[in-house]
């Protein structure tokens, strides 16, 4: 038996790359002398009672594209903290106590954490405690303000996007309004990168105050130009004009409320406001399931890679993170409680407002790049196209 073991973990809502870090993971230990266990559901494998198991390079063979992970995750378990720019909540020190036996009597030199916001707090209360950890950021969202990309997001944009795509061809045909509700709890970048990639007309994200005026006027402005269908794109965490949040359940305390339902009542009030047919589609864990990108499979597994190497190092506390063209880390405390929000004065949105896209905010100063909102357009058919019988 090898005197090197390290363990594994993927905490908090999976992602699609979760397999493709753990293979990384168990191809670098292996080459390393190192054996890996696997934690299962998260934290919650490591203790009372604790269930893990052996990963090598031949059980986890095939899992790099496969979406989910092989591990289990939980995110509403014992360990949960609060998450984003809530107060800390603290794992139970009695949980604290218990992981370290486990660390212990497997001999673990390190534990590589998988998780997004609340997972990494979680991690770094481990690292205060003297628990060898290192983490991996994951969160399809894209809110970590720590690395520029995390594995999940590229996936979920593409799914977003393909939804999009789908959502255009028949609101054409049919002349309506279609919704398009993703996540997004924090920040808009699924949103707004799908919204852009996929065309949208209007795209309403937590970063940006916006009123159903200035999306109605969107819908009507378009119909008026012979822009008989839009296509509103609306991440999940965006605010109502009161400032409210729309949530599928009460508030609870120790996890995050769940959210979701922004999709329907923009729909309602723009079919009321502007008499135009409007549909609503809620694309849900169908962004967080499937194979990860080509881009997160090369993400992932470099995460993985990399955290090998800083268990190798003893570089306990640090968080793998992506700053391009570099892997790196910093200290899991840098990297929790600091959201990375969509810019609004940043290229993405400038570019957006160039092309006339709406975030519900009105007009606003677009630089060198304004697009008149008089401009002729039309998307209407030429008119030779519709032969009458004379
Ligand atoms: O990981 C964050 C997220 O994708 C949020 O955008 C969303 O609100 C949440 O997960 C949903 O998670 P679950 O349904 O697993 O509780």
């Amino acid at each position: 038996m090898s005197e090197k073991r390290l363990g594994i973990l993927t905490s908090g809502g999976d992602c699609p790359g979760l397999n493709a870090v753990i293979r990384g993971a168990v191809k670098a230990a292996d080459s390393h002398g190192y054996e890996v266990v696997g934690f299962l559901k998260g934290y919650e494998g490591l203790v009372d009672p604790v269930h893990y198991t052996p990963l090598t390079t031949r059980n986890t063979m095939g899992i790099l594209n496969q979406g989910g992970t092989i591990l289990g995750s939980t995110n509403k378990g014992r360990f949960a903290a609060t998450v984003g720019v809530k107060d800390r909540v603290e794992v139970d020190p009695r949980l604290l106590e218990g992981v370290k036996d486990t660390v212990r009597q497997l001999s673990l030199n390190g534990l590589i954490c998988v998780g997004g916001d609340g997972s990494l707090a979680v991690a770094q209360q481990f690292t205060e405690a003297g628990i060898p950890v290192v983490g991996v950021p994951k969160t399809i969202d894209n809110d970590l303000s720590a690395t520029v990309f995390t594995f999940g997001f590229d996936s979920a944009v593409a799914c977003a996007t393909d939804a999009l795509d789908r959502l255009h061809t028949t609101a054409a045909s049919h002349e309506r309004v279609m919704v398009l509700e993703v996540m997004g709890r924090h920040a808009g970048w699924i949103a707004l990168y799908a919204g852009l990639a996929g065309g949208g007309d209007v795209i309403l994200l937590p970063e940006i105050p916006w009123d159903f005026e200035h999306v109605c006027d969107k819908v009507l402005d378009r119909a008026r130009r012979g822009k008989k269908f839009t296509l509103v794109v609306v991440a999940e965490g965006a605010e109502l004009p009161g400032g409210s949040l729309v949530t599928l359940e009460e508030e609870q305390s120790g996890r995050q409320t769940r959210l979701g339902g922004l999709g329907q009542i923009v729909a309602h009030e723009i079919e009321e406001r502007t008499k135009r047919e409007t549909r609503t589609v809620v694309l849900g864990h169908l962004q967080r399931g499937g194979p990860p990108s080509t881009f997160d499979r090369v993400l992932a597994t470099q995460f993985g890679v990399h955290a090998v190497r800083l268990i190798i190092e003893e570089r306990f506390g640090e968080m793998v993170c992506y700053h391009p063209p570099a892997i790196d880390s910093v200290p899991i405390m840098e990297a929790v409680n600091r959201l990375s929000q969509v810019n609004v004065q940043g290229s993405a949105v400038r570019a957006a407002r160039a092309l006339g896209i709406s975030f519900g905010d009105g007009p606003q100063s677009m630089g060198p790049f304004h697009v008149s909102r008089n401009e002729p357009v039309s998307d209407e058919l030429p008119s030779d196209f519709i032969q009458t019988l004379a």
